[in-house]
């Protein structure tokens, strides 16, 4: 538990409490409320959890004014840079950089456990062909308890730890597969020969028909995005993992539970709306219009790929990525891509907009990776199952730490009720 130095009085009709401040190590003072109902009898209301902090962790840290995002400590930007996929899971997991032996160890047990139950094959024949792959991947990834069990009991660490190994390997499988099922191709097997990230390129393009060599270009793409998109501390989706999780539920119900979180269009799923987005503006002399839709209280329509909940400056992950998709495309040999056109045009108007500058609305993570993806040859449908593979890492390391705190609880909000008071029943004849 973090220092407490200061206390706050709330006073309620006349009547003072005492509330203790907690000092983080980095990030605002954080006012503990945990007594106020047995000692004021009132709640704190806040909807969308804009000033609460639900739990504590030392796994990621966001200063969204400044725009920095640490894991660990460590800055996205150098570990986008210097490390790769699979060391920043170490990190996430197990709190420090890897050694080589410990890294080496990781990379093994990882790669040695990328097959998923001959049975599931099965499983995934059930679904249309034409499901979205992250329907596909909420079914797929919940069956896995049935399939599992032996890394269900939560209480024990080691099957925790075993848990933590099974999806972090078998994501890019199952994201895989449900793509294949997607286009009528045969499932790809894992190749242990294969990194992380190109393992995954040839589980979703090859075909039995022909050899399919992995471009070093596109693994090293891919495994950034992966790195990108690891963790981002109390989002929508790991915040649905740890309340899931606080009940109890099995972790491959947690994480599946993540996984549908995730697919909304305000959180993952606007990598997808991002593109199609794009497309639909089409060439930059459109986008005066659709700066105005989005300005326009009426129109529901909003910049997908741009603005965040924290990110008051701009989006760390963006950046990188923004710089990825000119190196990637210029390597994949992609000249005068008009979507990228059309985004840096987009991204250029908007932050010329006092609109968007007044409410601090950046591009986010989601507005560069989708013309990444696309470029090696993506459809929009997988984009979100590929920001759920390497969401992963993140929804288990704070599944673990939250069960590793023996004071862990049952997630029960209480709310403001504005519904009828008590009345009578009366019979269908008299209503
Ligand atoms: N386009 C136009 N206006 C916007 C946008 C946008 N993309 N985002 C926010 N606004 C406006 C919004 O209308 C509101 O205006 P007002 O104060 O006049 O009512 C103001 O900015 C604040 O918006 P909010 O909805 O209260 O802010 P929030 O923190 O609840 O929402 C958000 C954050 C990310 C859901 C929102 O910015 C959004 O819908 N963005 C588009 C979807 C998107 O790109 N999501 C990906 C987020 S990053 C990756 C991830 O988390 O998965």
């Amino acid at each position: 538990m973090a220092e407490t130095t200061k206390t706050a009085t709330l006073t309620i009709d006349g009547q003072s409490f005492e509330l203790p401040i907690h000092s983080p190590t980095a990030g605002p003072d954080v006012l503990d409320i945990r007594k106020l109902y047995a000692q004021a009898g009132v709640f704190t209301y806040d909807p969308g959890f804009t000033s609460t902090a639900s739990c504590d962790s030392t796994i990621t840290f966001i200063d969204g004014g400044k725009g920095e995002l640490l894991h660990r400590g460590y800055p996205i930007d150098q570990l986008a840079e210097k490390s790769h996929y699979l060391e920043v899971c170490y990190l996430m997991l197990y709190g420090e950089l890897p050694t080589a032996t410990e890294l080496e160890k990781f990379e093994s047990t990882i790669t040695n456990h990328t097959m998923i139950h001959e049975q599931m094959h099965n499983f995934f024949r059930g679904f249309r062909r034409d499901a979205h792959p992250m329907a596909t991947m909420v079914g797929v990834v919940g069956a896995m308890s049935a399939f599992y069990h032996d890394s269900t009991d939560i209480a024990d660490p080691i099957q925790r730890e075993i848990a933590s190994h099974r999806l972090i390997a078998k994501m890019p499988t199952i994201a895989a597969m449900a793509y294949k099922y997607s286009v009528g191709q045969p499932f790809v097997y894992p190749r242990n020969d294969l990194d992380y990230a190109a393992n995954f390129i040839h589980m979703c393009f090859a075909v039995p028909a022909e050899e399919y060599v992995v471009d070093p270009i596109m693994a090293r793409a891919m495994d950034r995005i992966f790195t990108l998109h690891a963790d981002h501390e109390q989002n929508a989706s790991t915040s649905t993992v740890r309340l899931a999780s606080s009940s109890g539920a099995n972790p491959f119900a947690c994480i599946a539970a993540g996984i549908a979180c995730l697919w909304g269009p305000s959180h993952g799923g606007a990598n997808q709306a991002c593109l199609e987005m794009l497309k639909e503006i089409g060439s930059p002399e459109n986008i005066p219009e659709y700066i105005a839709r989005a300005k326009d209280k009426d129109d529901p329509f909003r910049l997908m790929g741009f603005g965040h909940r924290v990110y008051k400056n701009f989006d760390p992950r963006a950046t990188v990525m923004k710089q990825s998709a000119d190196e990637v495309l210029d390597l994949l040999g992609v000249e005068n891509n008009p979507i990228l056109a059309t985004a840096k045009a987009l991204e250029a108007a908007a932050l010329a907009d006092p609109y968007f500058a007044d409410k601090k609305l950046f591009p986010n993570v989601d507005f560069y990776s989708g013309i990444i993806l696309e470029a090696m040859g993506f459809p929009t449908s997988m984009f979100t199952p590929i920001f759920a593979l390497s969401r992963t890492v993140g929804w288990i390391s704070q599944w673990k730490e939250q069960l590793s705190d023996p004071a862990h609880k049952i997630g029960r909000p209480r709310q403001l009720y504005l519904g009828e008071t008590e009345r009578d029943y009366t019979d269908i004849e008299t209503r």
